[in-house]
């Protein structure tokens, strides 16, 4: 049963940003113009919060493609997409954009948000196993109807790689002890439950931080391993370029510094052009850039804050499409 209630995190900022001149105040630009036309992907449809306010700024003709990887999600943008016929809909990564599209028959779009992460129901849910604080199945799939739980891949890792992960993926300073005690652990008993992981590395941990759960950057590491989510999001973020129409927007919502790193860098690196070596004679043309960078990171309001606290770690990145 999906009953927590599901905030959509920097829902005027972002979807403002997707429109071309059509910049919140916030991103700097004015405000002008009535519904837009044209095709947008919202790669992250989650509890749709953010599709629906896209498709309120879209006039009829306007087309809207949904991503999610979550069944449950898929279920929501079905129900959404048989009232609104501008609405549809993929059941699979946003990495897969060009696949979608081609299925689509779509050629280019004029605008992407991406809302990363998991959605409050999937964290709230017990039964998803995303939880150290509710007890569930250990599981963490966005996608439950396919691929490796988080049970399967905590309880076949090898050791070097479940400390590799914890470090990367976490950002976690006692990665060896925690992965020394859970594959001691499993060696006994696998693991089946998220409570019991996360009393197994809590007591791994020696130094817990106040006000954060000892297991915190453990589990986020295990779901950024289960669900893929750095490559995936290294590889939308081509793909997204590629789909892009000059002038169209890229959105980007990132909870943690590993997500806004990649974008981050990706948005640098396409907004500077090709690097030559210094004291070489480089024309405007010659650099090639694909990107310009929209205003600066945006982060939650005071308002939102205090509205939704989840909202705390979130930042907003806009990049629009070059013409080349
Ligand atoms: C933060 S929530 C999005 C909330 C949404 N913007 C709303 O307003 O309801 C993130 C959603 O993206 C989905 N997701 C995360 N990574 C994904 C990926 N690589 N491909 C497709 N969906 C993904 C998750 O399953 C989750 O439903």
């Amino acid at each position: 049963m999906d009953s927590s209630p599901h905030y959509s995190v920097l829902l005027e900022e972002s979807v403002s940003a997707l429109f071309a001149e059509q910049c919140g105040p916030r991103l700097g630009g004015p405000r002008s113009g009535g519904p837009r036309s044209g095709v947008y992907v919202d790669g992250t449809f989650g509890r749709g919060g953010h599709s629906r306010a896209i498709l309120n700024a879209l006039d009829n003709n306007a087309r809207l493609l949904a991503f999610d990887k979550d069944p449950q999600a898929i279920e929501e943008a079905k129900k959404l997409a048989a009232e609104d016929a501008r609405l549809t809909f993929y059941h699979g990564s946003f990495a897969e954009l060009q696949k979608a599209l081609a299925e689509k028959n779509i050629a280019a779009v004029d605008g992407i948000l991406l809302d990363l992460g998991v959605s409050s129901p999937q964290l709230d849910e017990a039964e998803r196993g995303f939880s150290f604080l509710h007890d569930g199945p250990l599981d963490m799939r966005m996608d439950n109807s396919r691929g490796q739980s988080a049970a399967d891949w905590v309880n076949s890792v090898a050791e070097d790689e479940l400390v590799s992960s914890l470090k990367e993926f976490g950002e976690e300073r006692f990665a060896k002890r925690m992965a020394r005690a859970i594959v001691q652990r499993r060696a006994q008993q696998p693991f089946t439950r998220t409570a019991d992981l996360a009393k197994v590395i809590s007591e791994a941990n020696p130094a817990w931080e106040k006000g954060k759960h000892p297991a915190t950057r453990a589990f986020q590491a295990i779901r950024i391993v289960v669900n893929r989510e750095l490559s995936d999001l290294q590889i939308v973020l081509q793909e997204a370029l590629k789909a892009l129409r000059p002038g169209g927007r890229l959105v980007v919502i990132s909870f943690h510094s590993l997500e806004d790193r990649i974008v981050k860098r990706f948005f640098r690196d396409k907004s500077k052009g090709k690097m030559f070596p210094p004291g070489m004679p480089v024309t405007e043309a010659m650099l090639e850039k694909e990107l310009k960078l929209v205003g600066k990171a945006i982060k939650a309001s005071a308002r939102e804050l205090e509205e939704n606290i989840r909202s705390r770690s979130a930042i907003l990145r806009v990049a629009e499409k070059l013409s080349q």
